[in-house]
Protein backbone atom coordinates (compact mmCIF):
# COMPACT_ATOMS: atom_id res chain seq x y z
CA UNK A 1 0.00 0.00 0.00
CA UNK A 2 1.18 3.62 -1.12
CA UNK A 3 -0.04 6.95 0.56
CA UNK A 4 0.19 10.07 -0.88
CA UNK A 5 -1.12 13.14 0.74
CA UNK A 6 -1.07 16.44 -1.28
CA UNK A 7 -1.60 20.09 0.28
CA UNK A 8 -5.10 20.76 -1.77
CA UNK A 9 -7.99 18.54 -3.23
CA UNK A 10 -7.32 20.21 -6.57
CA UNK A 11 -3.29 19.01 -6.12
CA UNK A 12 -4.90 15.32 -5.14
CA UNK A 13 -6.82 14.91 -7.85
CA UNK A 14 -4.40 16.29 -10.90
CA UNK A 15 -2.02 13.43 -9.04
CA UNK A 16 -4.73 11.07 -9.88
CA UNK A 17 -4.99 12.20 -13.22
CA UNK A 18 -1.68 12.05 -13.83
CA UNK A 19 -1.67 8.08 -12.66
CA UNK A 20 -4.38 7.73 -14.85
CA UNK A 21 -2.49 8.94 -17.86
CA UNK A 22 0.83 6.86 -16.65
CA UNK A 23 -1.00 3.74 -16.88
CA UNK A 24 -2.85 4.60 -20.72
CA UNK A 25 0.32 5.48 -21.69
CA UNK A 26 2.12 2.71 -20.44
CA UNK A 27 -0.40 0.33 -22.19
CA UNK A 28 -3.37 1.90 -24.40
CA UNK A 29 -5.95 -0.52 -24.49
CA UNK A 30 -5.99 -0.99 -20.39
CA UNK A 31 -9.38 -1.86 -18.83
CA UNK A 32 -10.62 0.79 -15.95
CA UNK A 33 -12.91 0.38 -13.44
CA UNK A 34 -14.27 4.19 -12.80
CA UNK A 35 -15.71 5.95 -10.38
CA UNK A 36 -18.28 8.89 -9.99
CA UNK A 37 -18.83 11.18 -7.03
CA UNK A 38 -17.95 14.97 -6.38
CA UNK A 39 -14.91 13.63 -5.65
CA UNK A 40 -13.90 12.46 -9.05
CA UNK A 41 -15.34 15.49 -11.16
CA UNK A 42 -11.45 17.46 -11.19
CA UNK A 43 -9.95 13.99 -11.95
CA UNK A 44 -12.24 13.95 -15.14
CA UNK A 45 -11.68 17.52 -15.95
CA UNK A 46 -7.66 16.97 -15.74
CA UNK A 47 -7.94 14.10 -17.64
CA UNK A 48 -9.41 15.65 -20.56
CA UNK A 49 -7.33 18.22 -20.96
CA UNK A 50 -4.30 16.00 -20.87
CA UNK A 51 -6.38 14.07 -23.94
CA UNK A 52 -7.03 17.29 -25.51
CA UNK A 53 -3.74 18.30 -25.69
CA UNK A 54 -2.66 14.48 -26.92
CA UNK A 55 -0.27 13.49 -24.43
CA UNK A 56 -2.36 10.68 -23.71
CA UNK A 57 -3.96 7.81 -25.74
CA UNK A 58 -7.61 8.01 -25.14
CA UNK A 59 -9.15 5.97 -28.17
CA UNK A 60 -7.97 1.98 -26.86
CA UNK A 61 -9.40 1.62 -23.51
CA UNK A 62 -12.27 0.17 -22.20
CA UNK A 63 -14.11 1.04 -19.27
CA UNK A 64 -16.45 -0.29 -16.50
CA UNK A 65 -17.97 2.07 -13.52
CA UNK A 66 -18.37 0.87 -10.12
CA UNK A 67 -22.28 1.58 -9.84
CA UNK A 68 -25.38 2.84 -11.11
CA UNK A 69 -28.75 3.30 -9.77
CA UNK A 70 -31.47 1.08 -10.15
CA UNK A 71 -34.72 2.44 -11.34
CA UNK A 72 -33.12 5.93 -12.66
CA UNK A 73 -32.76 6.43 -16.59
CA UNK A 74 -29.58 7.13 -18.16
CA UNK A 75 -30.49 10.17 -19.45
CA UNK A 76 -31.55 11.43 -15.81
CA UNK A 77 -29.21 13.98 -14.64
CA UNK A 78 -28.59 12.20 -11.88
CA UNK A 79 -27.36 9.29 -13.30
CA UNK A 80 -24.25 8.05 -13.09
CA UNK A 81 -24.61 7.71 -17.00
CA UNK A 82 -25.66 11.50 -17.12
CA UNK A 83 -22.74 12.10 -15.14
CA UNK A 84 -20.03 10.06 -17.24
CA UNK A 85 -21.15 11.42 -20.36
CA UNK A 86 -20.28 14.91 -19.36
CA UNK A 87 -17.07 14.42 -17.43
CA UNK A 88 -16.03 11.83 -20.06
CA UNK A 89 -17.50 9.98 -22.29
CA UNK A 90 -18.81 12.73 -24.77
CA UNK A 91 -15.12 13.76 -24.60
CA UNK A 92 -13.69 10.49 -26.21
CA UNK A 93 -13.92 8.50 -29.52
CA UNK A 94 -16.40 5.56 -29.77
CA UNK A 95 -17.31 5.54 -26.13
CA UNK A 96 -20.71 3.74 -26.53
CA UNK A 97 -19.00 0.86 -27.58
CA UNK A 98 -16.05 0.06 -24.55
CA UNK A 99 -17.40 2.02 -21.90
CA UNK A 100 -19.62 0.31 -19.84
CA UNK A 101 -22.02 1.09 -16.74
CA UNK A 102 -24.40 -1.60 -15.22
CA UNK A 103 -27.94 -1.32 -16.49
CA UNK A 104 -30.11 0.56 -13.71
CA UNK A 105 -33.28 0.30 -16.01
CA UNK A 106 -33.09 -3.52 -16.10
CA UNK A 107 -35.96 -5.72 -15.07
CA UNK A 108 -34.46 -8.21 -13.28
CA UNK A 109 -30.93 -6.19 -11.64
CA UNK A 110 -29.58 -9.40 -9.75
CA UNK A 111 -29.47 -10.41 -13.61
CA UNK A 112 -27.77 -7.43 -14.75
CA UNK A 113 -25.35 -7.56 -12.09
CA UNK A 114 -24.28 -11.50 -13.04
CA UNK A 115 -24.50 -10.21 -16.79
CA UNK A 116 -22.13 -7.30 -15.56
CA UNK A 117 -19.25 -8.88 -14.07
CA UNK A 118 -19.65 -11.56 -16.61
CA UNK A 119 -18.51 -9.12 -18.79
CA UNK A 120 -15.79 -7.54 -17.08
CA UNK A 121 -14.56 -11.21 -16.78
CA UNK A 122 -15.03 -11.35 -20.67
CA UNK A 123 -13.05 -8.76 -21.07
CA UNK A 124 -10.08 -9.80 -18.98
CA UNK A 125 -10.53 -8.33 -15.50
CA UNK A 126 -9.52 -4.16 -14.48
CA UNK A 127 -6.26 -3.43 -14.75
CA UNK A 128 -6.93 -0.03 -12.72
CA UNK A 129 -9.70 0.39 -10.52
CA UNK A 130 -10.58 3.82 -9.61
CA UNK A 131 -12.24 4.37 -5.97
CA UNK A 132 -13.82 7.44 -4.08
CA UNK A 133 -14.63 6.60 -0.33
CA UNK A 134 -18.16 7.03 1.56
CA UNK A 135 -18.42 9.03 4.74
CA UNK A 136 -19.50 5.28 5.99
CA UNK A 137 -16.77 3.80 4.42
CA UNK A 138 -18.56 2.47 1.56
CA UNK A 139 -16.47 1.68 -1.97
CA UNK A 140 -18.93 1.23 -4.55
CA UNK A 141 -22.21 0.85 -3.29
CA UNK A 142 -20.81 -1.53 -1.20
CA UNK A 143 -22.57 -0.22 2.39
CA UNK A 144 -21.31 -1.34 5.73
CA UNK A 145 -21.90 -4.89 6.53
CA UNK A 146 -21.17 -6.03 3.26
CA UNK A 147 -18.80 -9.30 2.72
CA UNK A 148 -15.95 -8.62 1.08
CA UNK A 149 -16.02 -11.54 -1.16
CA UNK A 150 -19.30 -10.06 -2.57
CA UNK A 151 -19.68 -9.88 -6.09
CA UNK A 152 -21.36 -7.57 -8.64
CA UNK A 153 -25.32 -7.37 -7.16
CA UNK A 154 -28.36 -5.69 -6.68
CA UNK A 155 -28.26 -3.50 -3.24
CA UNK A 156 -30.04 -1.15 -0.97
CA UNK A 157 -28.59 2.50 -0.06
CA UNK A 158 -28.27 3.39 2.88
CA UNK A 159 -30.16 6.17 4.76
CA UNK A 160 -26.51 8.02 5.30
CA UNK A 161 -25.66 7.58 1.43
CA UNK A 162 -29.22 8.78 0.49
CA UNK A 163 -28.96 11.91 2.59
CA UNK A 164 -25.59 13.08 0.78
CA UNK A 165 -26.95 12.33 -3.01
CA UNK A 166 -26.65 14.76 -5.60
CA UNK A 167 -28.33 15.02 -8.74
CA UNK A 168 -31.84 14.63 -6.95
CA UNK A 169 -34.33 16.90 -5.74
CA UNK A 170 -36.88 14.66 -4.35
CA UNK A 171 -37.67 10.71 -4.76
CA UNK A 172 -33.98 9.61 -4.43
CA UNK A 173 -33.44 6.42 -5.38
CA UNK A 174 -33.72 3.46 -2.80
CA UNK A 175 -31.36 0.94 -4.82
CA UNK A 176 -28.45 0.12 -6.93
CA UNK A 177 -25.83 -2.28 -9.37
CA UNK A 178 -22.37 -2.14 -8.04
CA UNK A 179 -19.56 -4.00 -8.35
CA UNK A 180 -18.76 -6.31 -5.24
CA UNK A 181 -16.05 -5.92 -3.01
CA UNK A 182 -14.45 -9.34 -4.13
CA UNK A 183 -15.54 -8.18 -7.48
CA UNK A 184 -12.77 -4.57 -6.96
CA UNK A 185 -10.23 -6.54 -4.89
CA UNK A 186 -9.57 -8.87 -8.00
CA UNK A 187 -8.57 -5.41 -9.94
CA UNK A 188 -5.35 -5.20 -10.40
CA UNK A 189 -4.20 -2.38 -9.39
CA UNK A 190 -6.49 0.08 -7.26
CA UNK A 191 -6.03 4.12 -6.91
CA UNK A 192 -8.37 5.31 -4.16
CA UNK A 193 -9.14 9.34 -4.11
CA UNK A 194 -10.30 11.17 -0.76
CA UNK A 195 -10.75 14.61 -0.63
CA UNK A 196 -11.90 16.85 2.22
CA UNK A 197 -12.68 16.67 5.58
CA UNK A 198 -15.83 14.95 5.56
CA UNK A 199 -13.98 11.86 4.07
CA UNK A 200 -11.37 12.27 6.99
CA UNK A 201 -13.30 9.68 9.83
CA UNK A 202 -13.38 7.25 7.12
CA UNK A 203 -10.06 7.07 5.94
CA UNK A 204 -9.22 6.35 9.56
CA UNK A 205 -11.16 3.49 9.90
CA UNK A 206 -9.89 2.34 6.07
CA UNK A 207 -6.81 2.12 7.41
CA UNK A 208 -7.35 0.88 11.13
CA UNK A 209 -6.51 -2.75 12.32
CA UNK A 210 -7.81 -5.51 11.98
CA UNK A 211 -10.35 -4.54 8.23
CA UNK A 212 -14.01 -4.64 9.78
CA UNK A 213 -17.39 -4.97 7.61
CA UNK A 214 -17.85 -2.05 9.87
CA UNK A 215 -15.70 -0.51 7.22
CA UNK A 216 -15.73 -1.82 3.29
CA UNK A 217 -12.80 0.16 2.49
CA UNK A 218 -10.94 -1.83 5.22
CA UNK A 219 -10.85 -4.27 2.58
CA UNK A 220 -7.81 -2.93 0.44
CA UNK A 221 -5.34 -3.36 3.16
CA UNK A 222 -5.62 -6.81 2.01
CA UNK A 223 -5.09 -5.61 -1.44
CA UNK A 224 -1.39 -6.28 -3.37
CA UNK A 225 -1.50 -2.95 -5.16
CA UNK A 226 -3.32 -0.19 -3.28
CA UNK A 227 -2.67 3.36 -4.23
CA UNK A 228 -4.18 6.29 -1.76
CA UNK A 229 -4.09 9.91 -2.80
CA UNK A 230 -5.54 11.92 -0.11
CA UNK A 231 -5.43 16.17 0.90
CA UNK A 232 -4.65 17.24 3.71
CA UNK A 233 -7.90 17.27 5.09
CA UNK A 234 -8.81 14.02 4.30
CA UNK A 235 -5.51 12.58 5.82
CA UNK A 236 -6.62 14.91 9.09
CA UNK A 237 -7.39 12.00 11.49
CA UNK A 238 -4.84 9.34 10.60
CA UNK A 239 -2.96 8.61 14.07
CA UNK A 240 0.67 8.92 13.98
CA UNK A 241 0.95 5.08 14.10
CA UNK A 242 -1.51 4.67 11.20
CA UNK A 243 0.74 7.58 9.70
CA UNK A 244 4.22 5.38 10.69
CA UNK A 245 2.95 2.35 8.73
CA UNK A 246 2.11 4.34 5.75
CA UNK A 247 5.65 5.23 5.56
CA UNK A 248 6.41 2.05 5.65
CA UNK A 249 4.21 0.38 3.50
C1 LIG B 1 -19.27 6.31 -7.07
C2 LIG B 1 -19.02 5.40 -5.95
C3 LIG B 1 -19.02 5.89 -4.54
C4 LIG B 1 -18.35 7.26 -4.36
C5 LIG B 1 -18.51 7.70 -2.91
C6 LIG B 1 -17.92 9.09 -2.69
O1 LIG B 1 -19.18 5.63 -8.29
O2 LIG B 1 -18.84 4.26 -6.18
O3 LIG B 1 -18.40 4.93 -3.73
O4 LIG B 1 -17.01 7.16 -4.69
O5 LIG B 1 -19.86 7.71 -2.55
O6 LIG B 1 -18.70 10.03 -3.38
P1 LIG B 1 -18.34 11.57 -3.34
O7 LIG B 1 -17.06 11.73 -4.07
O8 LIG B 1 -19.49 12.24 -4.02
O9 LIG B 1 -18.20 11.94 -1.90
Amino acid sequence: MKIVIRNTAHEAAQQVADLIAGHLTAKPDIVMGLATGETMRPVYTHLRTLFEAGDVPSSAFTSFNLDEFSGVPPTHPGSFNAYMMEALFTHIADAEGRCFLPDGMADDPQMAAAAYEAKIAHYGGIDLQLLGIGRNGHIGFNEPGTPFDSRTAAVELSQQTRDVMTGFDSNRPHRAITMGIGTIMEARHCLLLATGEAKAAAVGAMLSHPPSLACPASALQAHTDLMIVLDRQAAGRLTEHQLLEVETC
